[in-house]
């Protein structure tokens, strides 16, 4: 019999890299390889990069670093950079990067095996063709880093919106959506395996469409599908776009109980004069319409966004719009950035990176400080209150108590009885951080 080999991963940006990692790890499982948590053991190391801002394209450049003496001991470790940054470097990193032995773009991933043949002979082995029909649609994630309660599934890869900050349109190519019952399959198998939580993974889940025969599939009817699978399992999702999310999905939401009460709608920024610079398509009063329609179609949604400070000719007055922004929306979280100029985007072409870092830094700050304000508000408001949690793991801070999530996906901590991950307990809370509930169980 052929021994396995062993094969690390490491994966670095959002979680539809985590689930791309997944799809690598079932194509090498293919291939004769194990996985393995230790790197000092493996045969091959593959690094799965991000390049959304440059903060995490040098957090990689470290890595690769350190890599450097575990090379040195093992003459046959074969090391390959995978995703954004493969893509958005190709050959380049090759050359600057001398220990990189392969490269291979977001949509290469059933290549690595011959990419490996390649370099087992010798070669430095690269492919970043980028596809326009790609959804590894067929493949079954293997779940190696798992509690074994939350999957993400793709469901749609790449991205058409160009919003003129960002480097995914041209690291992760065209939009295309999966098959859609190849998502629903994937999702009955996750729970019949106990999985009771799953977040459906798109750069703009709206646009999500599939022709089923005579039917079509938008993103309504697949999230409806996926609700329909068992009560017990929760569905999440990740990203809308505020110009395309439809009340038709806001209806749905509210329809099912396990669909959960939380949409992460990411603005940018307040200001109409940003929004167009950044090319995002809506105007702050067109997103402020859609948060109404949120509030009034699921009173207890919670709403998270993502914001950038400090874009292209932003001014205070600009930035004052971001923040009254915050302040009328009541954010329950938000992703906080400072604006990265990416090499080759609009902006990079067409603006000027002109705002000085400490003052992006000062308005990163004021951001970060006021959604401190309005996380514990949020939080405040839920005292007394009791929610129906979904068991994930033993509290970090401390072992007799565990933790979970509520609909609104906010973390709860509480006191552990019998419980175990996948269990549902209602939980009434008593106490509040800005990031945390705290409560007990009742019946
Ligand atoms: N600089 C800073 N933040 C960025 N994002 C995307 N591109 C950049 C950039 N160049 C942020 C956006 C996006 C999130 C995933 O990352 O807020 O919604
Ligand atoms: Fe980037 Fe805009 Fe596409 Fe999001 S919607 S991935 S920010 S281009």
């Amino acid at each position: 019999m052929n021994i396995p080999k062993k094969l690390y991963i490491e994966t670095y940006g959002c979680q539809m890299n985590f689930s791309d990692s997944e799809i690598v790890g079932a194509i090498m499982k293919e291939n004769n390889f194990d996985i393995t948590f230790d790197k000092k053991e493996a045969d091959v190391i593959f690094i799965n990069t991000c390049s959304i801002r440059d903060n995490a394209e040098q957090r990689v450049r470290k890595r690769l670093l350190e890599l450097r003496s575990l090379k040195k001991t093992k003459k046959d470790l074969i090391i390959g950079v995978l995703g954004c940054m493969a893509e958005r470097l190709k050959e380049q990193l090759i050359e600057e990067e001398k220990i990189v032995d392969i490269i291979a773009g977001p949509d290469a991933y059933r290549n690595l095996p011959q990419l490996l043949s390649s370099v087992k002979s010798g070669n430095k082995a690269i492919n970043v063709l980028l596809s326009v029909e790609e959804t590894y649609a067929d493949i079954s994630p293997v779940k190696y880093d798992s509690n074994g309660v939350n999957a993400f599934i793709s469901i749609m890869r790449g991205c058409e919106n160009f919003c003129s900050y960002c480097v995914v349109p041209y690291t992760r190519g065209k939009e295309r959506s999966r098959n859609a019952e190849t998502i629903i399959n994937e999702a009955k198998e996750l729970f019949e395996k106990g999985f009771r939580e799953i977040t459906l993974l798109g750069q703009n889940v709206n646009s999500y469409i599939w022709k089923s025969g005579e039917e079509l599939v938008n993103f309504t009817n697949l999230i409806e599908k996926v609700a329909l699978i068992d009560p017990l399992l929760r569905v999440r999702f990740a990203t809308s776009h505020p110009k395309d999310i439809p009340d038709e999905l806001l209806f749905t939401i509210a329809k099912y109980d396990n669909i959960c009460k939380a949409i992460h709608l990411p603005v940018q920024s307040g200001s109409n004069h940003i929004l167009e610079l950044m090319n995002r398509k809506y105007t702050r009063e067109y997103y402020m319409s859609r948060i109404e329609a949120i509030k009034k179609i699921i009173p207890d949604c919670a709403i998270s966004t993502d914001l950038i400070a400090g874009f292209c000719s932003e001014s205070e007055e600009n930035h004052i719009d971001t923040l009254s922004l915050m302040e009328w929306a009541k954010f329950d979280f938000v992703f906080m950035f400072n604006y990265s100029e990416r090499p080759n985007t609009a902006a990079a072409k067409k603006l000027k990176d002109d705002v000085p870092e400490e003052i992006k830094l000062k308005r990163l700050q004021q951001i970060i400080v006021l959604q401190q304000k309005l996380s514990k508000e949020s939080n405040n408001s839920d005292i007394g209150k009791t929610f129906k949690v979904l068991v994930e793991s033993i509290s970090k801070k401390s072992t007799e108590h565990m933790s979970g999530r509520n609909s609104q996906n906010k973390m709860v901590i509480f006191p552990k009885i019998n419980n175990k991950p996948g269990d549902y307990v209602n939980v009434r809370i008593t106490k509040c951080t800005a990031a945390t509930l705290i409560g007990e169980i009742v019946e």
